[in-house]
């Protein structure tokens, strides 16, 4: 099993009520730059329907209320309406004994509770921003070309029924849609359309708190990285209009069981 870094949560909301012609307009505008952003389009269990995935390190999960049921049931052992048998090993005997709780242990009002939740946490305020270290690095996040991936502006929907508070909202998250960053970022596990060496640029808002919360500060989707400034930036820069973006980075695949 290898490790898989964790997404912080905020911005889950906004992103969720991007349009999806915005992101999808995303990828046309990049090919212009020889990039080659796409979408991953994965099963919406709710709605019964293949949709665009926005969540997750390969946008496998298309909204914040599947992507909790799969990490209820996979990490914590609890049974929802959408994954309902227990999830215990063959060798696990005492799991397989216990009696749940409820039936299912996560009920359908504790899942919205918690959908809830989630997608009213609210994004960090920007910090330091005065610091001559920080705008000098803001300074170069355009010429870098960064922001081809990481794109700063993104706006919410003209009606967000969910949460109407956050209908027509500007949000800054620094994110878009998969890339292909070659193989030494390959973690040879395919994902509905997506290849084992895409990943989703992920949002970087709020990347200075991670180490508040996970003193390894690990980033990239396996933890290979522990600080922003590590990340394979120079390569990401230097080829940022090339097909395909590979890292020096040492390969260290991130598998689940
Ligand atoms: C071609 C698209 C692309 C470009 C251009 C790009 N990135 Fe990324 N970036 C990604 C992807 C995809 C990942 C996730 C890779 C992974 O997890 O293995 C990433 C990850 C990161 C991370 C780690 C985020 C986290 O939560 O772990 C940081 C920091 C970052 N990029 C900064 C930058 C900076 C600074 C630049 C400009 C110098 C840049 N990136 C340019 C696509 C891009």
């Amino acid at each position: 099993m290898g490790r898989c870094g964790a997404h912080h949560l905020w911005l889950r909301a906004s992103v969720k009520s991007v349009p999806a012609e915005t992101l999808l307009g995303f990828a046309a505008r990049q090919r212009a730059h020889g990039l080659n952003g796409r979408p991953n389009y994965v099963w919406d269990a709710t709605n019964q329907r293949r949709t665009l995935g926005r969540f997750g390190w390969k946008a496998n999960q298309p909204s914040v209320r599947q992507q909790i049921a799969p990490a209820t049931w996979g990490d914590k052992g609890l049974p929802s309406s959408l994954f309902p048998r227990q999830n215990c090993a063959d060798v696990h005997t005492l799991c397989r004994q216990e009696v749940p709780g409820n039936d299912p242990e996560l009920t359908d009002s504790q899942w919205d509770d918690l959908e809830t939740w989630t997608l009213g946490l609210a994004a960090p305020a920007r910090r330091n921003w005065h610091d001559a270290e920080v705008q000098r690095g803001a300074s170069l996040f355009e010429p870098a070309q960064c922001g081809h991936c990481h794109v700063p502006t993104l706006v919410t929907a003209d009606v967000y029924a969910r949460l109407p508070q956050l209908s027509r909202q500007m949000f800054l998250a620094y994110t878009d849609l998969l890339h292909e960053m070659g193989e030494a970022l390959s973690d040879g596990r395919p994902d509905f359309d997506v290849g084992a060496r895409d990943w989703r640029a992920p949002p970087l808002w709020g990347l200075g708190l991670s180490e508040l919360v996970n003193e390894r500060g690990a980033l990239m989707h396996d933890g290979r990285t522990r600080r922003a400034h590590q990340v394979p930036a120079g390569d990401l820069m230097l080829r940022a209009t090339a097909p395909a973006l590979r890292h020096r980075q040492r390969h260290r695949p991130c598998r689940r069981a």
